[in-house]
């Protein structure tokens, strides 16, 4: 899309409006000023009007790490809420595609489309989730066995989904768990039903869309079309 077409329609400005805005040097494109607006504006490129990243209207898709002590929802007496980690104008109509808990890490997916979260946390679509759990207690041989079975969590009439454990570290009581399901505090109660306690809890995947190891806890970035469409499938 040419530059003064990207500026009308991130800005609602006329083209004479946009035209006057690139000559007049606020606009950069990559940290460079670029004061044509024929110029082609890519994918990846980052536009900016004085100092500020303009985006396109339309659904917004963001990837942000999570850190500890924020909560994934508008509001929270106590906390602060992860939706001021984002520097995005309208964050009242944004929400999260599935939450953390206040103390877990990572991936979380935050969008203003309603049809996209669903296919994500509808349990029909059984979408996987895997988790980084550091254990309490020491990880007992039986638990692969366990998961995959299913698990009986308290107040709970149906078994877990099966559930796949894979082993990183056993002297760090470190594991990778992949869950298909997203039942309230589910990795801690499942490993609650098996008597050991969940130390700390780090998601790195929903679907196909894996945390990027280029983000630091509290940044963010949006999704690329593939790993948009990646849910679809
Ligand atoms: N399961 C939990 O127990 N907590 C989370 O934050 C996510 C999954």
């Amino acid at each position: 899309m040419r530059l003064d077409k990207y500026l009308c329609d991130a800005l609602g400005a006329t083209r004479k409006e946009a035209t006057k805005i690139i000559k007049s040097g606020d606009v950069t494109v990559n940290d460079q000023t670029q004061k044509s607006g024929a110029y082609k504006v890519g994918e990846q490129d980052v536009v900016e009007w004085q100092g500020r990243e303009l985006s396109q209207p339309g659904p917004k898709y963001i990837m942000l790490f999570k850190p500890q002590g924020y909560v994934c929802s508008h509001e929270d007496g106590f906390n602060h809420t992860a939706f001021v980690l984002l520097d995005e104008a309208n964050t009242k109509d944004l929400h999260f595609a599935g939450r953390l808990d206040v103390d877990t890490t990572g991936l979380v997916l935050i969008t203003d489309d309603g049809k996209w979260s669903h296919r994500i946390t509808s349990p029909k679509h059984k979408c996987e989730k895997t988790y980084r759990v550091w254990l309490v207690d020491p990880i007992e041989s039986s638990y692969i066995e366990q998961f995959e079975q299913g698990i009986e969590l308290r107040n709970e009439r149906e078994l877990t989904k099966p559930a796949q454990l894979e082993i990183v570290d056993e002297q760090e009581h470190e594991v990778l768990l992949t869950i298909h399901e997203g039942k309230y505090h589910q990795v801690k109660r499942m490993f609650a039903a098996l008597g050991n306690k969940v130390e700390h809890l780090h998601r790195e995947r929903i679907g196909d869309i894996i945390l990027d190891e280029a983000l630091e806890p509290g940044e963010y970035r949006m999704l690329s079309e593939q790993e948009i469409n990646s849910v679809w499938k």
